[in-house]
């Protein structure tokens, strides 16, 4: 028995160093500011000119995926001040490995000035039972940046549509790892506006539509 429990030990850590290390490579494979699944200070430009630019309409702004928070603050901090950022994240993804409470409890320290001033409200569910369960004021905007699988984006894309939000925005639009593109495409035919800049091989796009 003890023996068994010496064997399970060892392959519980011997799984949790291999996650380690693929973490690690990615970061040297990929460089920082895809890895650590944030916005390039480029798209940071681009997401404060956004967030400004709501400030012409009511509502909040909605971030889904907060990841650790950084966007959000940055949003908070420029966002008009009768505006406040609602951020959706189920925290089962980061790059760094933490366990989903320990992802929650890190993201809660780095926004605790903006939870504790109601700027930003944080909110523990996935994107789908959100919108559901949406019952607020029409957002001035929305921003994309959780599953970026072609079906998760295509909905969150709708249900932004059909609530009228008057900008609909996302991160990893031309990012052809993802499904983002596809349903961006197919959601709006006639185009859209984006900019960001190129990783790699791969772009990294923000990606923009406004509703007239
Ligand atoms: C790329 S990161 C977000 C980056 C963040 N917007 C930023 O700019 O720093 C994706 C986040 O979305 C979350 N996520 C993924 N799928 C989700 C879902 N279906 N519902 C809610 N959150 C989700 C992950 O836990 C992760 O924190």
């Amino acid at each position: 028995m003890k023996r068994l429990i010496k064997i399970l030990r060892l392959l519980k850590n011997q799984r949790s160093f291999r996650a380690a290390l693929s973490t690690q490579l990615v970061f040297f494979k990929e460089g920082e500011s895809y890895a650590l699944g944030g916005l390039t200070t480029e798209e940071e430009r681009q997401i404060v000119q956004l967030v400004k630019a709501a400030g012409r309409h009511t509502g909040p702004i909605i971030e889904i995926g907060t990841l650790f928070g950084l966007t959000t603050s940055l949003m908070a901090a420029v966002a008009d001040k009768s505006q406040r950022v609602i951020s959706v994240d189920n925290f089962c993804w980061n790059p760094v490995g933490l366990t989903p409470a320990m992802h929650e409890y890190f993201t809660r320290k780095i926004l605790r000035t903006e939870l504790e001033s109601y700027r930003v409200e944080l909110v523990v569910s996935g994107s789908e039972e959100f919108r559901s369960c949406y019952r607020g004021e029409i957002p001035a905007m929305v921003f994309c940046d959780a599953d970026h699988s072609y079906s998760a984006v295509k909905e969150e894309i709708q249900w932004a549509k059909v609530l009228g939000v008057p900008l609909i925005c996302g991160h990893d639009y031309r990012n052809n790892r993802f499904g983002v593109t596809q349903a961006v495409d197919e959601e709006f035919p006639e185009g859209v506006e984006f900019s960001g800049v190129a990783l790699r091989l791969v772009k990294v796009q923000l990606l923009v539509h406004v509703q007239s």
